[in-house]
């Protein structure tokens, strides 16, 4: 346990390690930064444009991630997101307002197709954090928004595959623990059964729908930006893992692990498998850890760190395991990382500082061959 000397030690390093990225801060006016996960690029463009117009930093991210939200062809996100194994698109999402320390979030939310906004309502117009389920679908109802399906064609069609995966061997269950698909040794597509059950699918759809159903996706976006003021704010939306038990609710919607603002030090948040991001509050987790003085890239490492712990480091099951966090600091350093990468082959974040907006390379933690 912590002695008094130590902690007021600790206390005062940490007070050190604020003043210290206040001074680094400046009074100067500051460029404005987005970032986001890979599939943001539209997003971040579209996020500092708004800030370079004036708007606020919530707004801009927001309208952002609005684009993947209402893109059919994201299947990780709003609109044409992979369903619940009913076959029901059940989306999550969180905001958080760095100026004004507020936070509002929805989980397990059917038939809308921007959660985020609805997100801010919570944060606006109400005394909660957080509505889920039907009564989060109910308080967009009485703000004017009306209930669509959000299945698309593509998506109906990685559901029926899915569903028809499961009496193959590799396939992958939820009723199950992780421990346990991950141990399952996955299969090839069987291409003659699927092309005979679904004639009028084309075969790339096949091919990528047999992975979804077998490798479940666990896509979101992440979208957090600065303005020249040093104002900071974020988003994380998702439709959380394909094919889960209805109401489960990954990490994006949950302060502190898919997203965390804190306006003094900056914002993190994440994409990849929720649960394990849960079990280490990770957007909270590196935001305290740049407090204390680490870097982004520093501060994404440390979590990944921490993810890797939850399974023993065991690099073999860790290898089948998707997760990124991004980390934007309030002077306009940021970095992504995730747990595994090569020199050849890394996974990305997007970046909007001006301009178009690009790709950059996560760092990772573990290193692969090729
Ligand atoms: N990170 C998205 C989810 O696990 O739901």
């Amino acid at each position: 346990m912590m002695n008094r000397r130590q902690w007021i030690t600790g206390s005062a390093a940490v007070a050190a390690s604020v003043a210290s990225l206040k001074a680094s801060q400046g009074t100067g006016a500051k460029k404005p930064v987005v970032i986001s996960s890979a599939n943001g690029l539209a997003a971040c463009a579209k996020a500092n444009e708004m800030i370079r117009s004036g708007a606020d930093t919530l707004d801009a991210v927001i309208a952002g991630v609005n684009i993947v939200e209402l893109d059919p062809n994201d299947t990780s996100v709003g609109y044409g997101g992979l369903p619940n194994e009913d076959g029901v698109v059940e989306l999550d999402a969180s905001v958080m307002h760095g100026p004004t320390k507020r936070a509002g979030a929805v989980a397990a939310i059917q038939g809308i197709k921007t959660p985020s906004k609805i997100a801010k309502l919570v944060m606006e117009q109400t005394t909660h954090v957080m509505i889920v389920g039907d009564g989060a679908l109910r308080f967009a109802e009485a703000h004017g928004y009306q209930k669509e399906d959000l299945l698309t064609e593509k998506s109906r069609t990685a559901w029926l595959v899915w569903k028809q995966s499961l009496h193959t061997p590799g396939g992958f269950n939820n009723w199950v623990s992780m421990q346990q698909n991950l141990e399952q040794e996955t299969r090839n597509p069987p291409m003659k059964q699927l092309r005979s059950s679904f004639p009028q699918v084309s075969d790339e759809v096949l091919a990528w729908a047999w992975d979804m159903a077998v490798h479940p996706t666990y896509g979101t976006i992440n979208c957090l930006g600065l303005n020249e003021k040093g104002e900071i704010s974020g988003v994380t939306t998702t439709s959380g893992l394909a094919w889960k038990i209805p109401g489960r609710v990954g990490d994006s919607p949950i302060i502190g692990a898919g997203l965390y603002v804190d306006q003094e030090v900056g914002g993190a948040g994440s994409t990849g498998v929720g649960e394990l991001n849960i079990r280490v509050v990770g957007a909270h987790t590196v935001v305290e850890s740049m407090r204390r003085g680490m870097s982004p890239k520093e501060a994404v490492l440390e979590v990944l760190k921490r993810v890797s712990k939850l399974y023993n480091d065991d690099k073999k099951l860790l290898d089948q395991l998707d997760i990124e966090f991004y980390a934007l600091r309030v002077d306009g350093e940021h970095a992504a990382g995730s747990l595994w990468g090569s020199h050849r082959s890394y996974k990305t974040y997007s970046v909007n500082d001006g301009g178009e907006s690009r790709h950059e390379p996560c760092v990772f933690l573990y290193g692969k061959e090729g």
